[in-house]
């Protein structure tokens, strides 16, 4: 689809069932009813970075700081691995203390596993991602936030919108499966903006595109900005289903922070993917990004067999492969 085209969907919520019916044909079409899940670790919600939408920016003084160490990472993965994970994602705040010796060390032993490894630790420079790259890592997630430069200028203080792309850029060349996406719903953020992230995840030849709702968060400039809707978030999600028809797209977390049927919806509406939380409860709470974050009182076990529960009950079912792209099905 052109600019146009996909404005003028966005732009009009008269034919949103047709839609959502038509990323799910893709969806099955082009990477079939299997569910890939991916076992997510929020080690260490320290960040040195001020994202306005983020609750873990470090101008945060209201939450309590951890960071968890190799060997408790190690056995939250084997404790994945136990439950049928064959994915590994590991995430955390721009967090310096985790150099390139140590995160080298984590993705050498976690590939000792039968895992692939995703990682979604923030910019870093090309020399850093081509060591986790040879250390063994498969897959980065950086998202884009939004396409839109003034926006993107407005919402990240101290940063760079260029040093994203150029990661971005640097990720495809080393020959990650490359994850990007978007918030939907930022201040300021126009449909035309929503439009073009689309283009640039299809441009940029994206593995994997997460989209999420913006959710305003207490103790950021934005706690009085207005919440992101479902409905458009859903849409940017299936136009991305329809417009890059064989990636790996999540049904997010945000999603069923603001629906309560928010990932099931997604997973019919384009979306191939769930990441659960593997990290014990004690963490939880603290990896506050947007309030209300869903399975803060549930523990590893009782996330894996409610998904898998989810999952099945709308004719679904879960991979017991290592959800490659389906290009790169040969690595599963
Ligand atoms: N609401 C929704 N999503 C958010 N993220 C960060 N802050 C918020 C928020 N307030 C998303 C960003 C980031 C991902 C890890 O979480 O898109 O890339
Ligand atoms: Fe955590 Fe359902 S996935 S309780």
């Amino acid at each position: 689809m052109n600019k146009q085209e996909l404005i003028d969907i966005l732009a009009d919520s008269g034919k949103n069932e047709l839609l959502f019916k038509e990323a799910d044909r893709v969806r099955k079409d082009n990477v079939g009813d299997e569910v890939y899940l991916r076992g997510l670790i929020e080690f260490s919600n320290i960040c040195k970075r001020q994202c306005k939408y983020c609750g873990l920016q470090s101008s945060n003084q209201n939450i309590e700081r951890y960071r968890i160490l190799k060997d408790d990472i190690i056995t939250y993965a084997n404790k994945a691995v136990d439950m049928g994970y064959r994915t590994i994602v590991l995430q955390s705040g721009e967090d310096d203390y985790y150099d390139t010796d140590k995160m080298i060390e984590i993705i050498q032993e976690l590939k000792k596993m039968d895992i692939a490894l995703t990682l979604s630790i923030g910019e870093k420079t090309y020399d850093e991602l081509k060591a986790f790259k040879d250390a063994g890592a498969d897959r980065y997630l950086l998202r884009i936030e939004t396409t839109d430069k003034n926006l993107y200028k407005e919402m990240h203080p101290n940063a760079s919108y260029e040093n994203r792309i150029r990661c971005l850029h640097d990720l495809k060349s080393l020959g990650y499966e490359t994850g990007t996406g978007c918030l939907v719903g930022l201040p300021n953020q126009t449909i035309s903006s929503l439009a073009e992230d689309i283009l640039f995840f299809k441009e940029l030849e994206a593995d994997m595109v997460g989209i999420g709702p913006f959710i305003p968060h207490e103790k950021t400039p934005l706690k009085d900005a207005p919440q992101g809707d479902f409905w458009l978030a859903l849409k940017v999600m299936a136009l991305t289903r329809i417009n890059l028809p064989d990636i790996n797209i999540p049904a997010t977390t945000a999603m069923e922070t603001i629906n309560p049927n928010g990932r099931i919806i997604a997973l019919q509406s384009g979306a191939n993917v769930v990441m659960p939380n593997v990290t014990s409860r004690e963490y939880r709470a603290k990896y506050e990004i947007y309030p209300g974050k869903i399975c803060i009182q549930e523990n590893p076990e009782q996330c894996s067999a409610c998904i898998k529960a989810k999952i099945n009950s709308i004719g679904r079912y879960v991979s017991e492969n290592k959800g490659f792209r389906k290009i790169n099905s040969d690595k599963n």
